[in-house]
């Protein structure tokens, strides 16, 4: 018996032999056939300028520094998302202004979005930018957050790390504000093992954050610089995972998907165990498999569930804690908080590997019916 992962990737021999090829070819920095041909690949599908870097986390570091996020700045986020969608902020010597989320889609509230938005402009005090997060696989409800952005003036840019794949209304999650981040970390729906991609409707931007990734290096012979750099562009040997990757993309959500309802299914007898909402304006990946527990109704609580799969060795884990419960943020400005402490209480995880065999997904299935109906 082997361990149960909660994500791992799925990879095939397209990826391997894009990676052969930068080796055959000793294409072996960060420049590389690979690399055009993924940025290439991506841009066809969102439909806009893109570049691709060492993380999510870097793409959206230099997203907030292209719109002009800086010290003792605003910006507007999801209490219920990874530090990473946070941490940037800080990284810039802005702070974050944490929004709870909506319980039926369980992304940022766009009412607490223009709550907040009209209680600054009365004071001017506008954050400099709206970081909204496609979470798990489902899009925020972009259209009420960019009409009220809009009529403000200030910029959305997209976390869609863990959104490959969703569409929002029939469109790129992560393609609709000024900018949008995805992330191709081992654990996501896609994966270069490590990486990340920027992109925007405005081509400027986009070279300006590849020059930024590349330590702002001038043009010219001299190693010359006037501006302030990073070293966050992806290697040529991963872009071909990532290639090879985007290949098989939507085979890998319908897997997702696959997964998640065929948990559903197995547990829709079971009053208190619920499949993460699935928001009628868009395509949800389920890039994991999320699920709430009423305890009252199921009769065992998350921690117990995540406890007795913990003793199979099956991975699980709670969703994601708030960013206003972390001590880090103990003293960040909130709005709300409550849904996302209660989704964060009882909600969890299950293994969602696109991988993921019949028989591991039977085992997982067979274990949480066992821990509820031994109760009845
Ligand atoms: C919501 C969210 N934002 C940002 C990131 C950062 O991506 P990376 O791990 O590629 O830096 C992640 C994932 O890791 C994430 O889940």
């Amino acid at each position: 018996m082997t361990r149960i992962y909660l994500s791992v990737p799925h990879l095939g021999p397209s990826e391997q032999h894009y990676v052969s090829e930068a080796f055959a070819t000793n294409w072996l920095s960060s420049v590389g056939p690979n690399l055009d041909a993924f940025e290439a690949a991506f841009t066809a599908r969102v439909g806009m300028p893109s570049v691709a870097l060492a993380s999510g986390t870097a793409a959206l570091h230099l997203g907030l520094r292209l719109l002009g996020v800086g010290p003792g700045d605003e910006v507007i986020v999801p209490t219920l998302t990874f530090i990473a969608s946070v941490n940037p902020i800080l990284y810039l010597g802005a702070r974050p202004l944490l929004i709870d989320s909506d319980p039926g889609t369980w992304t940022i509230d766009p009412q607490r979005v223009a709550d907040v938005l009209r209680q600054r402009a009365a004071v001017n005090r506008l954050p400099k930018a709206v970081i909204p997060v496609h979470l798990y696989g489902q899009s925020a409800d972009m259209d009420p957050i960019l009409e009220v952005c809009g009529r403000y003036g200030v910029p959305v840019i997209e976390d869609a790390a863990e959104a490959m794949g969703t569409l929002y209304k029939g469109k790129a999650a992560g393609s609709l504000g000024a900018i949008g981040i995805f992330s191709f970390n081992g654990n996501k729906i896609i994966t270069t093992t490590g990486g990340g991609m920027l992109t925007s409707p405005n081509h400027e931007w986009v070279e300006k954050a590849r020059f930024w990734a590349q330590q702002a290096r001038d043009q010219g012979m001299a190693y010359e610089h006037t501006e302030m750099g990073y070293n966050y562009r992806l290697s040529n040997v991963l872009a071909g995972i990532g290639r090879g990757q985007l290949e098989v993309l939507d085979q890998r959500v319908v897997q997702r998907r696959a997964v998640a309802f065929r948990y559903r299914d197995a547990f829709a007898d079971l009053p208190g165990l619920s499949l993460m909402p699935q928001a009628p304006y868009g395509l949800h990946t389920n890039w994991l498999s999320c699920f709430l527990v009423d305890e009252q109704k199921l009769g065992i609580s998350r921690d117990h569930i995540i406890r007795s799969l913990a003793a199979k060795d099956i991975e699980s884990r709670p969703i994601w804690k708030p960013m206003h419960q972390q001590p880090i943020f103990a003293k960040a400005e909130r709005h709300g908080g409550e849904v996302a402490e209660d989704l964060f209480r009882r909600g969890f995880c299950l293994p969602s590997s696109s991988s993921l065999t019949l028989a591991d997904q039977g085992e997982i299935t067979s274990i949480v019916r066992g821990l509820c109906l031994r109760l009845r």
